[in-house]
């Protein structure tokens, strides 16, 4: 066998992958040179000594026949993951995530995406295989916490809206987390019917084995899951700082971006996401008491030394006649303002229908400042460019 398997009557995407493999992988590539899809895995598990970690499905496949070896790859050989190649449709990513697909990848893609995409996978894979040495990726996704000292700031609405953008650029990759355990409304701004919740992902094997945890996500069809809150709010005292911070880690490893959506203040699950956090929103609105608790939070986090990158401060549900000016808010937490976001009816009706603004092409000013936040969190492509320093957006 080999370490990787390419099906695909492609030639100029096998020189693709060639690259990407022969570029600093590990590893054989076999191709399997055929524009349909064989019945089963074992037409594609020939015997070797190399067990086969990753497969390649397309381009050129159907879409149809590829998800269907992709679910039989899913319950015959969980610990292989299967990556499919196909321009990304959300329709597509939707069906892509029931079968257990573990990455979609651009057919366009140049040798050094297409590497760190496999890398990526790869690391997931061996994660599966519980194999702690090799499932330590190159890089781990990033978590980002959406936190603020006091409740009905925006926090849900930027979180959800932040992995929905995400969604975009890293379509089953991104995961969002809601950690508000007692009152999360994650669910209700996704219009989702979870059947798992957080309190599931805490306990018993999920705790142990990454393939469990991710029965526990729900799908959302912007190509983003989501691990929503426990619906009975007694269950959130079963689960503690510790259970966080261990499934946050866990999620790392299998997705690009892990999203935080958090309670109020700093109690313990909000303290816990916040010390595993690679970056931060924080937000306040445009009062007094908001804005000195955001100070106040700034202050604890930094002497608890929390979180190790980027923070992002948000200024939510701007107007004008409040009284207070951005610089004023700027002079009380002693550091710029990153992102301001006014009040848009948009916004509201979007939490209240469960669609989240950014899922729709809103041009409203909400809609392109919550574009702007998102776009902080994007890859910074190599030579850098677009997305490598997003200035502010102006009050
Ligand atoms: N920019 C905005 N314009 C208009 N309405 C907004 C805006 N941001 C948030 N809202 C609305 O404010 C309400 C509270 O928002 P949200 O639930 O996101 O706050 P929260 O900080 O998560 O609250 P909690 O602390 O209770 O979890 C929601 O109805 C939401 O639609
Ligand atoms: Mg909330």
């Amino acid at each position: 066998m080999s370490r990787f398997v390419l099906v695909t009557a492609d030639t100029e995407f096998e020189l693709r992958v060639t690259r990407a493999v022969t570029g600093g992988l590990a590893g054989r590539l076999r191709v399997v040179r055929t524009s349909s899809a064989p019945d089963g895995p074992a037409g594609l598990l020939t015997p070797g000594s190399e067990p086969t970690e990753l497969v390649l499905l397309g381009p050129g496949i159907p879409a149809e026949e590829a998800l269907r070896l992709a679910a039989a790859f899913d319950v015959q050989h969980p610990a292989i993951a299967v990556v499919l190649v196909g321009a990304v449709d959300p329709e597509l990513a939707l069906a892509a995530m029931r079968a257990g697909v573990r990455d979609l990848l651009d057919p366009a893609a140049d040798p050094d995406s297409i590497r760190v995409l496999l890398e990526r996978a790869l690391a997931a894979a061996a994660g599966r295989r519980k194999d702690p040495a090799a499932a330590k990726p190159a890089e781990e996704g990033r978590i980002i916490v959406v936190a603020s000292p006091k409740g009905g700031v925006g926090k849900t609405t930027l979180a959800t809206n932040i992995a929905v953008a995400l969604g975009g650029v890293a379509p089953m990759s991104t995961v969002l987390v809601d950690l508000d355990a007692q009152f999360g409304d994650v669910a209700s701004a996704l219009r989702l019917e979870p059947e798992h919740s957080l309190a599931d992902a805490v306990g018993g094997a999920a705790g142990l084995d990454s393939m469990v945890l991710k029965t526990f996500l729900s799908v959302h069809h912007t190509s983003i899951y989501a691990l929503c809150a426990p619906t009975d709010p007694a269950e959130a005292d079963r689960i503690s700082g510790e259970d966080v911070g261990r499934v946050l880690q866990q999620l790392a490893r299998e997705f690009q971006y892990v999203v935080v959506d958090t309670a109020p203040g700093l109690g313990e699950h909000a303290l816990a996401a916040l010390e595993h956090a690679t970056e931060m929103v924080l937000i306040c609105t445009m009062d007094v008491p908001s804005v000195r608790g955001l100070r106040e939070e700034i202050d604890v986090i930094d002497r608890l030394g929390l979180g190790t990158g980027r923070r992002s401060i948000a200024v939510n549900l701007a107007d004008r006649g409040t009284g207070l000016s951005i610089r004023d808010i700027e002079a009380t937490i002693k550091r710029p303002v990153d992102v301001v976001i006014p009040r848009s009816r948009d916004v509201a009706y979007g939490t209240n229908r469960g669609i989240p603004v950014l899922q729709e092409k809103s041009r409203s000013r909400a809609a392109k400042a919550l574009r702007a936040l998102a776009g902080r969190f994007e890859p910074v492509p190599v030579g850098g460019g677009k997305g490598a320093h997003k200035r502010a957006v102006a009050p």
